[in-house]
């Protein structure tokens, strides 16, 4: 198939072309590289506006855009989402607090290729519950990336996230999802974080999608704040996300956001 600009298509999810990976794997990179740097400016006391603020002179800084700055109104460079935050938590001026856990959103546009990639990080010391949170929410993303190839379906990434989030009893968010990218923020298909194997649209190579779990403690549900934004779970347990912008390749895939500094994980590099 074709769409009406004649570029390929596959059940409505556009096909890149080989010289395209490229441009997906620089915007990957400065997003990847400026999660490595914001790091060492999360710490108790700080504000989650300090942090954007940090991140969108950077953003400008390396001689991109941010794609989420004037995205349907929205109006800072990251999103922050705190403890039971679930995902699109607005920075502002309150202040971190010890053990506080933190999922940073970054989306940069580089030669018009959008890099997207989300972290967890701590202030100060992390608790064993949240550790566990972090950990499982970290090994789901790469459980999915795994079976990511040409062939399988999406409902195999669903899969391979929710069997084992809830093998370690914590449950997957179903009101947010993972996003065709490329060329434009948000395109076909939705990359459901739940499904069952053989479901769903085949991989095949040339596409491009986020795959960004949200698992929580608790029970699935969400709900919208009155902001418009901030994606909380209704039962108030914690929630935690890791997100990565994907290639598609011959025989399996490329991930475009990984850390420069091996610092994708918060505790363990
Ligand atoms: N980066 C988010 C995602 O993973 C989207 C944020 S849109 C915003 O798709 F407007 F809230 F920033
Ligand atoms: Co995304
Ligand atoms: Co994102």
């Amino acid at each position: 198939m074709k769409d009406h600009k004649g570029r390929v298509t596959r059940d409505g999810i556009r096909i890149y072309e080989q010289a395209d990976f490229a441009g997906m794997h620089a915007a990957g990179q400065v997003t990847a590289q400026i999660l490595d740097e914001v790091a060492e400016h999360v710490f108790p006391g700080q504000t989650t506006g300090a942090i954007d603020a940090f991140i969108e002179k950077r953003v400008v800084e390396m001689g991109t855009t941010s794609a989420t700055i004037g995205y349907r109104g929205y109006k800072h460079a990251s999103c922050i989402s705190v403890n039971h935050v679930v995902c699109h938590g607005i920075p502002g001026d309150k202040k971190l607090k010890d053990g506080d856990i933190l999922n940073i959103d970054v989306t940069v546009i580089k030669d018009g290729w959008f890099g997207d990639s989300s972290r967890m990080y701590v202030a100060g010391k992390m608790n064993r519950k949240a550790e566990r949170l972090v950990q499982v929410t970290h090994d789901s993303l790469m459980k999915g990336i795994e079976v990511v190839k040409p062939g399988n379906t999406f409902g195999d990434i669903g899969h391979a996230i929710q069997s084992y989030a809830e093998s370690h009893r914590m449950s997957v968010v179903r009101d947010f999802c993972g996003h065709g990218l490329g060329r434009v923020f948000h395109s076909p298909p939705n990359v459901l974080h739940y499904g069952r194997p053989g479901t769903g649209a085949v991989l095949e190579e040339g596409m491009f999608f986020t795959i960004e779990p949200m698992i929580n403690l608790g029970r699935p549900e969400t709900k919208v704040l009155s902001d418009d934004w901030t994606a909380v779970t209704r039962d108030k347990s914690l929630s935690a996300q890791f997100e990565h912008s994907i290639g598609v390749t011959k025989d399996g895939y490329e991930i475009f956001t990984l850390s420069p500094a091996g610092k994708f994980h918060p505790t363990f590099g």
